[in-house]
């Protein structure tokens, strides 16, 4: 078999905090010195192998550890415990500005970074222009990095690290910053790098382009190892949890609470709940199939009810309103308890928070039985989707055509 690119075996990392209560530096000197201090290991115990020519995504909430360990495997900072082994030439690309001298131009960066990677200057002469093409920042290449703004930094960065020959490439989080053309563009380059059988380790939150580039996946869980493997596998249960957490968040919240208490002629609504694709839930993506379930109990059987439902955003704006009313079956006649479903074959809104607003009352007097106003909160997630605002519209575009006559004018 061959050698493994990379070799992470039980990597540790602590980081000392100081308490920062003292006023002066003297006093934080002693302190300091005192050792009056918490240790906290942002990595522990952390093993994975990436054979050459593999890519490995890292996933994981913010504060999880995946910087911390990236820049152990850059050899940016040195692990307390545990050993990495890196075999190959290791470009990385990690917070923005890291490994840029301020007082320097771009040009003479590129040069710096070049000869820390040790490549000959004949090479980088060489790539030069293609650097500073890809960053388009050929009007500011001979002016100091500390005047870059954090995009042209991050397109600088990115432009050195993947041009510069790497066989190992690490990179943190670049994609959430710059323009969403750079981005589309980084991620053509990345691909080319990885059929060019180039060893790539990659930490974003886009999940996404995790399955678009990496063949396994490490999901870091409060600076341990929650599960590494497959991508599919991985993303799977990390969605799963992250699903969770938000509808445990969504439960607590006081508009969660069905409010039972009996309306006009002791009419209730008793439970409301959204069944997704995979049952009751709180959490549901732009074009599921949704099922809005409303369960009344009323002393009597009714005659001549309407319902209706009302999507809310989450500031309270109706968007749309749904009645029975308008059926043709007009005049509902219904048991003195049950569920009414309204089914939503593709729902039409994109990422957000909502709720509902559910109405019931008599058809001939219009009269009230019972509104439950903005309850019954849900999120949807709009993931890979590129539509903004917070409805879908079915649509098509037409556009006039170039003929004869028009071209030229
Ligand atoms: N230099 C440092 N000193 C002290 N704590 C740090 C340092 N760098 C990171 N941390 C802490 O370590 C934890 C992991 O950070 P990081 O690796 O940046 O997480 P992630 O990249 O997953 O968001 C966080 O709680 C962070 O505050
Ligand atoms: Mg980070």
């Amino acid at each position: 078999m061959a050698e493994l690119a990379l070799e992470v075996r039980e990597v540790s990392k602590r980081f000392r905090i100081y308490h920062q209560r003292s006023t002066s530096l003297k006093e934080a000197l002693v302190e300091r010195r005192r050792g009056r201090y918490e240790e906290f290991w942002a990595v522990r115990d952390i093993s994975v192998d990436v054979p050459p020519g593999h890519s490995l995504g890292i996933i994981g909430e913010n504060g999880s550890g995946k910087s911390t360990l990236l820049k152990c495997m850059a050899g940016i900072l040195v692990q307390d415990k545990g050993t990495i082994v890196s075999r190959g030439r290791l470009a990385s690309l990690l917070e923005v500005g890291a490994g840029f001298h301020p007082d320097f131009s771009g040009r003479e960066n590129i040069y710096l970074n070049g000869a820390i990677l040790g490549l000959p200057r004949r090479y980088i002469n060489a790539v030069l222009d293609e650097i500073v093409g890809f960053a388009e920042l050929e009007q500011f290449i001979d002016n100091p990095v500390k005047t870059y703004s954090s995009g042209m930094y991050t397109r600088l960065g990115f432009s050195i690290a993947v041009h510069l020959d790497p066989e190992i490439l690490l990179i943190d989080e670049v994609l959430a910053v710059g323009d969403e053309a750079f981005q589309r563009r980084c991620m053509a380059r990345i691909r080319e790098l990885r059929s060019e059988g180039r060893t790539l380790v990659f930490v974003t939150h886009s999940l996404e382009s995790v399955r678009a580039i990496c063949d396994r996946c490490l999901w870091m869980d409060r600076s341990r190892c929650r599960m590494l493997g497959e991508v599919d596998a991985v993303l799977a249960g990390y969605r799963a949890e992250l699903r969770a957490r938000e509808e445990a968040e969504l439960a607590m919240t006081e508009a969660a609470v069905v409010d039972s208490s009996p309306g006009r002629d002791g009419f209730r609504i008793t439970s409301l709940g959204i069944i997704g694709p995979e049952g009751p839930t709180s959490i549901l993506n732009t074009g599921d199939q949704v099922t809005i379930s409303v369960g009344y109990s009323s002393p009597a059987p009714l005659s001549g009810a309407k319902f209706a439902i009302t999507l809310l955003s989450e500031g309270g704006a109706p968007l749309a309103t749904v009645r029975t009313a308008d059926l043709e079956t007009a005049d509902l006649s219904l048991p003195q308890e049950g569920t009414v479903r309204l089914v939503l074959p593709g729902l039409p809104l994109l990422e957000g928070l909502y709720r509902l607003t559910v109405e019931v009352a008599d058809i001939a007097s219009g009269e009230r039985y019972k509104r439950l106003d903005g309850v019954q909160p849900f999120r949807v997630h709009s993931e890979g989707r590129r539509e903004s605002g917070m409805a879908l519209l079915g649509h098509s575009w037409e556009f006039p055509r170039v003929t004869e006559a028009t071209a030229g004018r």
